[in-house]
């Protein structure tokens, strides 16, 4: 049988190219000529073994259309586009022939000696090629010893008299002649299959039976003395009573299987015509060995009394899609051996305690889309064999009926919350419900021995009822994706949900809206291998997030923009596909990283993409060059400005001097305007002075001193030059020496009209600055105003900003500054700046202080 397989397989291989896509070519073994406008055999190699060609236009084989090919084994010449002609032994040359398809072809002539010659065929196509019962009654199949399977669906055979070669036929195992026209059978008409087992034989699709009147006392049992291990018999138009009738008609044939699905018995709903099977409809195949029976998809609405009571050896009862709505009393009484009973897709409303009585042996009873809304608290109580229940998608509103079983599917119901009752399980399948109080999955996780738990889909998102912990809990897996954890984690509730799971392997949280993991969530998860974090919102991740042993990690669809290559290095494969990666120097270290790791890179490379800047958006990471990515090229540019501010304000001192010397008279008016103004000013700032000991706290990178000493103390610090006005306040002169850095921050902060924020490069990765920031920005909370003022110098782009959680706060809802990059720009953007820090704040004087005590006591 091995290498059937194996031909199979080859079959499936070639098969994919799409209808219409021709290739012609043989490549030693395989000859694959499909859709090559071929009139006849083309010239293949005596090495091939597979020979396909279909969907050409070949009017006739005789023995000379083919070569000698010793080691052909498959030979595919179904779906000919003209009809076409076989003549005698035409396939003579093809000795160890295994596989012969002929399907779907139009065959003007076949010669009764066609197939003669083929020792080894196991298998014949023969379906759709227009034949007629002559295909059996004239012997074309003799001598085929090794004929296993026979393919003859789809024909015109209208009646099944078998020539007597069928006796000498001893491979024969499947039979199938589904959709012809075979009105009736009868005892005799396949008497050359006496004694034979078949695997397979199929009758379905021929109106078998049901459109002429048998008479049963002479038709008699057409399968006397054959064992069959499955007969299909669907299709046929089949009511209760014809399979009453043909079921005591095959009184003691051996029949394991027997499929009658598309069958017309049962009233339907709204039907009473038609009547439902009863005990007398399947008693007939009491001595039959049925041990699967299939009558799924009719129109069933009643089981009705001890409707299956001969079936003693049944173990399979397949009631799918039909329209049962009633289980009289007593329905399943007999079926002694029955496993596995399916009712899914039926019309049940509500289950009672007596439903699956007399199963004593079933194990699982598959109930999944029916409208089940009430289930009796003992209905599955007594069935001591049942290890699976498969409620899916019903309308279940309550579970306190649920048995401690090892399976258990309540998917796609209405559960909103879950009763307080002891279970025991395995498996518990809730998704498509609409829990949302993660209260009920602390109880779920209680659940003893329990290993899996799927919960997708529902509304987890509050935290409201108290929590019993235990320890060592046993879940394997968990399904949580398709809920909305995030509102439930943002109000500061359910960070332990994951705590004590430490057998836990598999972990899904996708789709949870997530925009941050609580610190330490994962913290116990010591053993969990596959994490799912796609579908969320995260923007960053830190090196303590991820649990220590996580081997798969799925991220895709976030919102990273410059990730730590570091926190990928100890796993083994990652999906960072679609998020929202910055293309910046700082990125460098994880472009290089992903070209080089040994992690294995789930996804396209092409869907790892740059996001930022525009001029890169959509760019593969693995294209972007990290090249010229120096760390001092910031300091270098800004040095490079500060030259060039030199140079121009020396000119404008120069050209100053000369409009000085010109125009006298007209810059001496100027003169005394400026100085009204800024006795304005002063008058202004006289009065405020009382409550600040400084006009702004100047916060910024020790790094970025020289800069900030040329390009602003210079022109607006007091103690640097007489002309200037303001006081201002600086790490490096004015904080206390040996004091405490926090409290130094704290004193500048309060004690300050402004605090201006010189955000560069330096300052994103100086923790102090950092932290004068949030200080800043609590003061601007508690006092309800804006005192903070923003500066961003140097090319950082806004989602570089976006990276630091205070300053994100603060640059999404407020405007900030930007040193300009002309530097003709410079003076009146001082001008501005001053403005910023001479702004009046509605501030009354009274609550000034109380803040500051109470917030300078944080450590
Ligand atoms: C077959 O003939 C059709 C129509 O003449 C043509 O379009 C097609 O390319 C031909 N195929 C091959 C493989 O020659
Ligand atoms: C195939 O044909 C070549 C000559 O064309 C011959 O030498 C070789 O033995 C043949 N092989 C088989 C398997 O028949
Ligand atoms: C079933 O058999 C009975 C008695 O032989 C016969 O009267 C009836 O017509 C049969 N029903 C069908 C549908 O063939
Ligand atoms: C089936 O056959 C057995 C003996 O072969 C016989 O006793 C029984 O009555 C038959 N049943 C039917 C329904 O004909
Ligand atoms: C029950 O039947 C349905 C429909 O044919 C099928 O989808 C389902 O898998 C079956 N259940 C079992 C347990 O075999
Ligand atoms: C659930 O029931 C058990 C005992 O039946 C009880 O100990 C426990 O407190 C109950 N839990 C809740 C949340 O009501
Ligand atoms: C924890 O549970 C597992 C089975 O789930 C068991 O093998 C193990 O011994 C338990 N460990 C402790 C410390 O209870
Ligand atoms: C990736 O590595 C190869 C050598 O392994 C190197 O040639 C290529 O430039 C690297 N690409 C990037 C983007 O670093
Ligand atoms: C990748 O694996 C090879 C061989 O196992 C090893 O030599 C190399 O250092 C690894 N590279 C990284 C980046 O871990």
């Amino acid at each position: 049988m091995g290498d059937h397989l194996d031909l199979l397989l080859g079959m499936v291989l070639v098969a994919s190219p799409v209808l219409g896509i021709s290739s012609c070519f043989s490549n030693g073994r395989m000859a694959l000529y499909r859709f090559c406008n071929l009139t006849q055999v083309p010239q293949v190699p005596n090495t091939t073994e597979r020979l396909l060609l279909s969907f050409n236009y070949i009017k006739t084989i005789t023995t000379a259309s083919f070569p000698f090919l010793e080691q052909l084994q498959l030979l595919e010449l179904g779906t000919q586009f003209t009809p076409f002609t076989i003549d005698k032994e035409a396939f003579r040359n093809l000795p160890n022939l295994r596989i012969l398809d002929l399907g779907h072809s139009r065959i003007d002539f076949l010669h009764p000696d066609a197939f003669q010659g083929l020792p080894h065929l196991f298998e014949l196509r023969l379906f759709s090629c227009g034949l007629s019962d002559a295909v059996l009654k004239d012997g074309y199949f003799r001598n085929l010893e090794s004929l296993t399977r026979l393919d003859l669906s789809i024909n015109q055979i209208s009646g099944l008299s078998l020539h007597p070669s069928f006796l000498e036929l001893n491979s024969l195992k499947s039979i199938d002649f589904s959709s012809n026209k075979i009105p009736i059978v009868c005892e005799g008409e396949l008497e050359p299959l006496r004694g034979k087992t078949l695997s397979f034989l199929s009758l379905a699709n021929n109106n078998l039976y049901s459109r002429v009147s048998v008479d049963w006392k002479k038709c008699k049992n057409p399968f006397r003395n054959m064992v069959l291990e499955t007969l299909d018999v669907s299709g046929n138009g089949w009511t209760a009573n014809i399979i009453g009738n043909f079921s005591n008609a095959i009184n003691g044939s051996q029949i394991f299987s027997l499929v009658i699905t598309y069958h017309i018995m049962g009233s339907g709903f709204g039907f009473h015509n038609v009547k439902d099977p009863d005990w007398s409809t399947f008693s007939g195949l009491a001595r039959s060995s049925v041990i699967h029976l299939d009558l799924s998809q009719g129109y069933i609405f009643s089981l009705n009394f001890r409707v299956f009571e001969s079936l003693k050896e049944l173990k399979v009862l397949n009631l799918a899609h039909n329209k049962i709505n009633k289980i009289a009393n007593e329905a399943f009484y007999g079926l002694d051996n029955l496993q596995l009973l399916n009712m899914s897709g039926n019309l049940l409303g509500e289950l009672y305690d007596s439903n699956f009585d007399g199963l004593p042996k079933v194990a699982y009873i598959d109930l999944q889309k029916n409208h089940i809304g009430i289930i009796q608290d003992k209905t599955f109580r007594f069935l001591k064999k049942l290890h699976t229940l498969d409620l899916r998608d019903n309308a279940l509103k309550r579970i306190d009926f649920i048995p401690s079983i090892p399976n258990i599917f309540l998917g796609g119901n209405k559960l909103v919350t879950l009763p307080n009752i002891t279970l025991t399980a395995n498996f518990i399948h809730l998704s498509e419900n609409r829990l949302e109080d993660l209260g009920d999955l602390y109880f779920l996780l209680q659940v003893p021995q329990l290993q899996i738990l799927i919960l997708n889909q529902n509304r987890f998102s509050s935290c409201k009822s108290a929590h019993a912990s235990s320890k060592n809990l046993s879940l394997e897996q968990l399904f949580l994706g398709e809920n909305m954890l995030q509102l439930a984690w943002e109000a500061g509730v359910c960070w332990d949900i994951f705590k004590e799971l430490f057998h836990l392997q598999v972990l899904y949280l996708n789709n949870n809206y997530l925009n941050f993991l609580p610190p330490g969530v994962f913290s116990d998860l010591t053993a969990l291998r596959s994490l799912s974090l796609s579908f969320n919102r995260l923007m960053a991740l830190s090196p303590g997030d991820l649990p220590a042993n996580l081997e798969i990690l799925y991220i895709s669809r976030n919102q990273l923009l410059s990730p730590d290559p570091g926190l990928f290095t100890s796993l083994g494969a990652v999906d960072i596909t679609h998020n929202k990666f910055i293309c910046e120097c700082e990125l460098g270290a994880f472009i290089s990283w992903l070209n080089q790791t040994n992690v294995t890179i789930l996804g396209s490379q092409a869907d790892i993409y740059c996001m930022y800047p525009n001029s890169l958006s959509g760019a593969p990471l693995y294209s972007v060059s990290v090249e010229g990515c120096d760390e001092e090229e910031i300091l270098k540019s800004l040095q490079f400005s500060l030259f060039i501010l030199f140079t121009v304000t020396l000119t404008l001192f120069l050209m100053a001097v000369l409009i000085v010397t010109k125009f006298r008279g007209f810059c001496f008016t100027s003169y005394m305007t400026a100085q009204r103004l800024v006795f304005k000013d002063r008058h202004t700032r006289g009065r405020e002075s009382d409550m600040y000991k400084y006009d702004a706290y100047l916060c910024f990178s020790s790094k970025d001193f020289e800069w900030v000493q040329n390009a602003l103390l210079k022109h607006l610090d007091a103690q640097y030059s007489n002309q200037n006005r303001f006081k201002l306040c600086f790490e490096e002169r004015d904080f206390v020496p040996g004091e405490n850095h926090i409290a130094n921050i704290q004193d500048a902060v309060w004690n300050s009209r402004k605090i201006v924020c010189l955000v560069s490069r330096h300052f994103l990765r100086d923790g102090w600055c950092l932290e004068a920031f949030s200080y800043a920005q609590s003061r601007c909370l508690s006092d309800l105003n804006s005192a903070l003022i923003v500066v961003v110098v140097g090319s950082l782009s806004q989602y570089q900003l976006m990276k630091h959680q205070s300053i994100r706060g603060f640059v999404q809802t407020q405007q900030y500054l930007k040193w300009p990059e002309d530097l003709q720009d410079v003076g009146w953007f001082l001008k501005k700046l001053s403005q910023h820090i001479l702004k009046k704040e509605k501030r009354t004087k009274k609550d000034n202080n109380t803040p500051l005590q109470t917030l300078a006591t944080i450590p």
